[in-house]
């Protein structure tokens, strides 16, 4: 009998971009490159990930507990729909790109699921919610994943790359794109001069590669402890005043964006 090799992946070896096999501890290349697999299922793709700065490790345990509460109260689930609307039923590997805890998988429709997060403590929480899917602890720039092996990729509030997007995806991948739209919780945000709210504006419309875009709006009337999750899982918590407490009547207006690779 010979030697079980586990899983094939589209995750590819950072160290020499071959295709990654899942074994149940560990993953490994052609060559013999060698990740642990932990109890939960994730792999660590970051080379050298545990010399890396505190700066490049994504969302706090904190956040993500708030992010995780806020989505238990059904609050985003029109942005669920939307983007799983976008995305259709997918055949092969879809790709979350800073997956966060792993909400957004849960949502779609795919045979395949994988997702990458630069925060440790998603990447944990995310395998945990989704025993299906694949998750790695990997940067949104430099994506872990095979030339052309993904049949879909997307992004909801997360860095992301239209150069590594169009390196993954299949051609005639579909990508969807989450982000923020000009009044997006508006009523959170600290109050800035008129030049700074111009330049948000132009941050705040979909991105140039889109060739489809919709725009999603809705109302949110929050209990107080909701209104403090949303508030603590946004970068709003970093640009407001420690005096301020978050309003519980909030905007929601996002851009649901998506395209087609060559
Ligand atoms: C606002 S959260 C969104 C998470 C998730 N998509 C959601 O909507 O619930 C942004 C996520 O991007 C991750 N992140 C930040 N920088 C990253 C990078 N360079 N590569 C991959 N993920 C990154 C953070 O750890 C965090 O989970
Ligand atoms: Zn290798």
């Amino acid at each position: 009998m010979g030697t079980d090799i586990g899983i094939l992946t589209v995750f590819a070896c950072p160290h020499c971009t071959m295709p990654l096999h899942l074994g149940q501890y560990e993953a490994r290349c052609e060559n013999n490159h060698l990740f642990d697999r932990s109890r939960d299922g994730y792999i660590n793709l970051v080379v050298g990930g545990r010399l890396a700065p505190n700066s490049t490790s994504g969302d706090t345990s904190e956040s993500l507990r708030s992010r995780r509460s806020f989505f238990a109260t059904g609050s985003y689930a029109p942005i669920a729909t939307a983007l799983a609307e976008a995305l259709g039923d997918i055949t092969g590997p879809i790709l979350d790109v800073g997956c966060g805890e792993g909400y957004y998988l849960t949502h779609i429709n795919a045979t395949e699921k994988y997702g990458i997060d630069i925060s440790k403590k998603a990447v944990q929480m995310a395998s945990k919610l989704l025993p299906d899917a694949h998750c790695a602890v990997a940067s949104a720039f430099r994506l872990p994943i095979v030339d052309h092996s993904c049949a879909a990729v997307f992004s909801v509030f997360a860095p992301h790359s239209f150069e590594e997007y169009a390196r993954v995806l299949k051609p005639g991948g579909t990508w969807v794109t989450v982000t923020p739209g000009p009044h997006h919780l508006q009523q959170m945000r600290p109050k800035r001069d008129l030049s700074i709210d111009e330049r948000e504006e132009r941050r705040s419309e979909p991105p140039a590669q889109a060739q489809h875009a919709e725009r999603i709006q809705f109302d949110l009337n929050l209990s107080p402890s909701t209104a403090n999750d949303l508030f603590s899982m946004t970068p709003l918590v970093w640009q407001t005043a420690a005096d301020a407490s978050p309003t519980t009547q909030v905007s929601v207006d996002v851009w649901v964006s998506s395209g087609t690779s060559l």
